[in-house]
């Protein structure tokens, strides 16, 4: 029997003021969209905004849907409709935002299991890594230099 110790690492940023200007303004395109989530039932609104690297920015906000399983995260409505239109493009980096309309959130919000090894599955397939930043509706932004930090030990298409 052995263990192993599998590491992962973020960058914090104290807000969103101390990240660089381009990535302020993706951060900022995730708020905007984010605000106008369809979440009638969580009040929990997400927004998603990815870079890539045809300059394209591509965004996403959560639809939710009264069969509640039917609906779906702003990190994934993003990055299927980016796979759909521009399947030839790389992802370069990834600003989500989460707030909720019934309290202020101020802890980072990280993406959910399943958006996760979607994100996953795109970063695999263009070869290069997805920056990640992602936080609540104020205060500290976490930083992962890629989704590989996010998802230890992941599935994907080696295994099949
Ligand atoms: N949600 C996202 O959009 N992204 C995540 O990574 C976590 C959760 C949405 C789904 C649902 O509409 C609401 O937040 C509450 O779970």
């Amino acid at each position: 029997m052995k263990e192993i110790n599998i590491t992962t690492s973020f960058t914090i940023f104290d807000s969103i003021s101390e990240l660089s200007e381009e990535v302020q303004d993706l951060m900022n395109q995730a708020i905007e969209i984010r605000k106008k989530a369809y979440a009638p039932y969580s009040k929990f609104r997400v927004g998603a905004a990815l870079l890539l690297d045809n300059g394209k920015i591509v965004l996403g906000s959560n639809q939710e849907n009264a069969a509640y399983p039917s609906g779906l995260c702003a990190e994934r409505t993003a990055i299927f409709y980016a796979g759909s239109a521009y399947p030839e493009a790389k992802i370069l980096r990834m600003a989500i935002t989460a707030a909720s309309d019934t309290n202020q959130t101020t802890a980072p919000i990280p993406p959910c299991g399943s958006c996760r090894q979607s994100i996953a599955e795109y970063e695999i397939k263009q070869e290069t890594p997805i920056e990640i930043y992602f936080m609540g509706e104020i205060g500290e932004v976490y930083k992962s230099s890629s989704l590989k930090n996010l998802l230890p030990l992941m599935f994907d298409k080696k295994f099949l």
